[in-house]
């Protein structure tokens, strides 16, 4: 960054500076010198002045069995009280906390205290199916107000939620209840998006259907569209049925900080999907401080988070940080792109938003949609309202950026730049909105208190300007705790061996940049893509494409996208003789369907290409690297001496 290249630096406002919590890079340092001189004092003061503990902790962190940390482990608090009865008992309750937008623009505003009072209410039918403490529930919604309030009643019983995004699979949806074993599911007839009713109960049926279910003893079904459903007596409830004589009070179930608010499903490096553990203590503290101090949330502010509650983003960011923060913010049903691609824009004019978080391949699709049709531009929109801006889910272009920074900012608004991932709970490098210069491309600096570094291969920190492996050196509160019934799992993964342990492999490499220690992401190091800021695993993708009764032997690699990041693309051995032509074009797209329902429509490759065999080593092993190749349409500079059969390489170009 700091060589040959025009960097252009973008200081915040003064206004900006004025109104942060962070205000200026003193107050920064301040907070990252008072985590360094005392680490535990520091997030055990921020756990004692953000959260409500109905037994105050006096342990912080416990480290005795690394790397299984505890987090004010002799606390006991309740989340959803947290979010909720705390607002309310503090003078909230006539004060709107979801603002919801569904997909044909009816908007429904929803109080704190109405809020409370739908989570209660749920929380006792809950209550009333026998779902307890610790049990897992299940939840395949659409954003919606109902998917907030199941999401805030398990916590409030103390049951352990795990969203399944609602584009996916039945085979996916099956494969996450059944490793969670959950009790109930909660799932919709079916989802409004861009004008068309999709369903939603059908796809559960077939879940339930495929057999690994039989822990399932409850389905809520939210009525939303209307649509047929059939429901299966003694098994199956409506949810207006189910909520509709339930007091209006619910007493919370006091749980440890450590007891497991949620488990969310992610794609790792083999085919099996990790369930990620999370704790409430430790979870809502960073969910709160990344609130506060990462988007400087204040009283007046109208939040927006544009993520699906089917991610964490949709967690930390829509079902958790903002209600604890006493925040109103929108949930939104529907697409960027319906009725027009001037939909995000038009819903901030409206709602007046005032912070406004979203993914870089969201931004470069609407650029180009406003390229393509003045009448979307975001000129044609009052956004004044705004006053910062956000970014997730994957590195963001610096052109990207610029235009968010311009077009939808006003040339006024910090944006900040938001490394976190599903495992981290919350932000871990990140500006500090008031404080900061930004740098496009750049997510700058640690938040306050976490203590991120570049190592090479044996753990050792790199100086900075040399490129690396990003790592966490201490434990952070929100971390992840552990791999859904797999501890093994979570130890190998995330404390490899090569690091002895110590550190946290977030599975990213990052640079440094010479001069400002500012980092920058480089990209995943292991076999995970990244497509529209959803992680996909590619080995998820060969299992599905060799589980067809025509693949014989499948390879999955990224290559770079304009709109999504990366794209998708496959390799394929199929049993029978290599199609070519009008034939091949009928295969790929019956691949596609398969892949489809087998994960789910994000899944689908968008490039398919068929070979004979793959590019292998004489030992055997797929050269991914130059498939990697292949799929940008480079030419192979590698030595291809060593491999097997070199004249499949022209097969394979595409
Ligand atoms: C992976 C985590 C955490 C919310 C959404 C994604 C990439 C995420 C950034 C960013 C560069 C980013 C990383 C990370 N990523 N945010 N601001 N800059 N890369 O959560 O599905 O757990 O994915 O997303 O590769 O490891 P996730």
């Amino acid at each position: 960054m700091s060589n040959e290249q025009q960097i252009r630096i973008y200081n915040p406002s003064e206004e900006a500076v004025k109104r942060a919590r962070v205000s200026g890079m003193d107050a920064y340092r301040a907070l990252c010198k008072e985590a360094e001189d005392d680490y535990e004092g520091y997030w055990a003061r921020h756990a004692r002045e953000l959260l409500e503990w109905k037994t105050p902790f006096t342990q912080v962190l416990d480290e005795s069995n690394a790397p299984f940390f505890k987090w004010f482990g002799d606390g006991k608090l309740n989340v959803s009280y947290n979010c909720l009865d705390r607002n309310v008992n503090n003078g909230l309750g006539d004060k709107v906390a979801l603002i919801f937008e569904a997909d044909n623009g009816d908007v429904t505003k929803v109080t704190y205290k109405d809020l409370l009072s739908r989570v209660s209410k749920f929380a006792n039918a809950l209550r009333g199916m026998g779902v307890k403490k610790g049990d897992r529930v299940v939840i395949y919604m659409p954003m919606s107000i109902e998917g907030v309030v199941a999401m805030q009643a398990c916590a409030r019983i103390g049951a352990t939620h795990s969203i399944v995004f609602g584009g996916f699979s039945a085979h996916a949806l099956r494969d996450r209840i059944e490793d969670a074993g959950a009790v109930a599911l909660i799932t919709s007839d079916g989802q409004f998006r861009g004008g068309k009713a999709l369903p939603l109960k059908p796809i559960a049926d077939e879940a339930l259907g495929l057999g690994g279910c039989d822990c399932i003893k409850n389905v809520v079904v939210v009525k939303r569209t209307g649509g047929d459903v059939k429901m299966v007596e003694g098994r199956d409830t409506w949810f207006h049925e189910a909520v509709a004589n339930q007091s209006e009070t619910c007493e919370p179930e006091w749980v440890e900080s450590e007891h497991p608010l949620f488990v969310l499903y992610t794609s790792g490096s083999t085919g099996k999907p990790k369930g990620v553990q999370h704790s409430s203590g430790g979870y809502l503290l960073q969910a709160m401080m990344s609130m506060r101090y990462t988007f400087d949330i204040q009283p007046d502010d109208v939040y927006w988070c544009t993520a699906d509650i089917g991610w964490v983003t949709g967690h930390t960011f829509i079902a958790y940080g903002p209600l604890a923060c006493g925040a109103t913010e929108i949930v939104f049903e529907g697409v960027p792109t319906f009725p027009d691609a001037g939909r995000f824009w038009k819903m901030i004019q409206d709602h007046k938003v005032s912070i406004f978080y979203t993914a870089p391949t969201a931004i470069r699709s609407l650029i180009k949609a406003a390229d393509n049709n003045p009448s979307v531009h975001p000129g044609k929109y009052d956004l004044s309202s705004l006053r910062l801006l956000g970014s997730v889910g994957e590195p963001i272009n610096p052109a990207a950026w610029e235009w968010y920074y311009e077009h939808i900012g006003g040339s006024r608004c910090p944006i900040v730049d938001t490394f976190w991932q599903t495992e981290t709970g919350a932000h871990m490098i990140t500006p500090m909105p008031g404080a900061t210069p930004m740098v496009p491309g750049s997510c700058t600096l640690p938040f306050p208190g976490i203590q991120v570094t570049v190592v090479d291969e044996t753990g050792t920190e790199v100086p900075w300007g040399q490129g690396g492996i990003l790592v966490v050196k201490r434990p952070w509160p929100a971390m992840i705790r552990t791999v859904w019934g797999d501890p093994d799992r979570f130890k190998k993964t995330y404390y490899p061996d090569d690091f002895k342990g110590k550190l946290y492999l977030a599975g990213d490499g990052a640079i440094r940049d010479a001069e400002t220690g500012y980092f920058t992401i480089t990209g995943r190091i292991d076999d995970v893509l990244n497509v529209s800021g959803h992680r996909m695993g590619t080995m998820e993708i060969e299992s599905a494409l060799v589980a067809h009764e025509q693949v014989a032997e499948a390879a999955v690699v990224g290559r770079p996208d304009d709109v999504t990041g990366e794209a998708i693309v496959a390799f394929v051995v199929l049993k029978g003789p290599r199609p070519t032509g009008d034939e091949a074009k009928a295969v790929v797209k019956e691949l596609q369907t398969w892949v489809g329902q087998e994960i789910g429509p994000i899944a689908k490759p968008k490039d398919i290409r068929f070979g004979e065999n793959l590019p292998k080593t004489r030992s055997g092993k797929i050269m991914r690297r130059l498939l990697r190749q292949l799929a940008k349409g480079e030419e192979i500079t590698q030595d291809t001496s060593t491999l097997e059969n070199p004249a499949i390489l022209d097969q394979l170009k595409g």
